[in-house]
């Protein structure tokens, strides 16, 4: 009796957090952001990953938070697309977290009606995978095994900054060759646009004499290894990244939830 009263008291204060968070959350830039980069997809399913426990921590819960709302727009953009059909559609939800307790479990279960599973097998182009801050050794693990074509997730090129292109590469291959196609990318069309804003100097008659570029003799200077990234073996062949801007401002109730993130399509 004791313990099915303390069990009704947990699930209606997580309920109460949850309508709270949700309510401060939706009026927030960060989810107006999120929805525009994800508004073109079209799937039947969100799988997210190490959410972290919501009856532990607020961030966790703020990220819930998100992953409703998403799925609320994902629904609806659905129907829209599926008028014609005289039933309608839903979005399945499947989250995975080791650190899941009962009370985390029962709530997704009963009140949002996700489905709380460790396995899960979908073709990958149905599936948005949604991993806030998930760490890097085994966001490597989902991306050989899962071959994600959505994610919202780290921005991998954070990484780049934190381990040299070497230890990158040799521990987390297919996160390095994303990372080494975003950044690739950002070049050449930071280029482009040089080229393009470049001002064309006047036809006055004058001639502009380069500076000449005397090398100083014997000095070494220093080459980074180059790195085979295999991408012939890789999954993909390109991708679109965008980094989740909004969510690096802290300056929010939700304070770091959102914070690193990056939303890709990968082909
Ligand atoms: C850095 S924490 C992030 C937690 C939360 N999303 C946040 O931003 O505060 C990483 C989470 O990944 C979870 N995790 C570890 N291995 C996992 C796995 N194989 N599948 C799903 N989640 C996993 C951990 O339990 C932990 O909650």
């Amino acid at each position: 009796m004791i313990v099915a009263i303390r069990q009704m008291k947990n699930e209606a204060r997580l309920q109460d957090s949850f309508k709270e968070k949700l309510r401060v959350l939706q009026r927030g830039d960060v989810v107006q952001e999120i929805l525009s980069n994800i508004s073109g997809i079209d799937v039947l399913f969100v799988r997210c990953l190490g959410l972290g426990s919501v009856s532990v921590s607020y961030l966790a819960m703020y990220q819930l938070c998100l992953l409703k709302l998403v799925v609320d727009y994902l629904n609806q953009n659905l129907n829209e697309r599926n008028k014609e059909e005289s039933e309608m559609v839903e979005i399945k939800v499947s989250l995975w977290d080791p650190v899941f307790s009962h009370e985390d479990k029962e709530f997704f279960e009963n009140h949002l009606k996700y489905t709380v599973e460790e396995e899960f097998k979908c073709d990958p182009s149905s599936v948005l995978y949604y991993m806030p801050h998930f760490p890097v050794s085994i966001f490597e693990s989902v991306l050989t095994e899962e071959k994600p074509k959505f994610i919202l997730a780290n921005d991998l090129t954070a990484y780049a900054i934190k381990f040299p292109e070497t230890k990158y590469f040799s521990q987390y291959p297919n996160c390095a060759r994303l990372t080494k196609l975003i950044t690739n990318k950002a070049k050449e069309e930071s280029v482009e646009k040089e080229n393009c804003t470049a001002v064309k100097p006047p036809d006055d008659g004058f001639q502009i004499v380069k500076k000449k570029n005397r090398k100083k003799k014997n000095s070494l200077v220093y080459q980074p290894p180059v790195i085979d990234y295999g991408f012939e073996t890789a999954y993909f062949k390109k991708v679109k990244s965008s980094i989740i801007r909004e969510g690096n401002n802290t300056d929010n109730p939700w304070s770091s939830a959102f914070t690193d993130m990056s939303f890709m399509v990968i082909d």
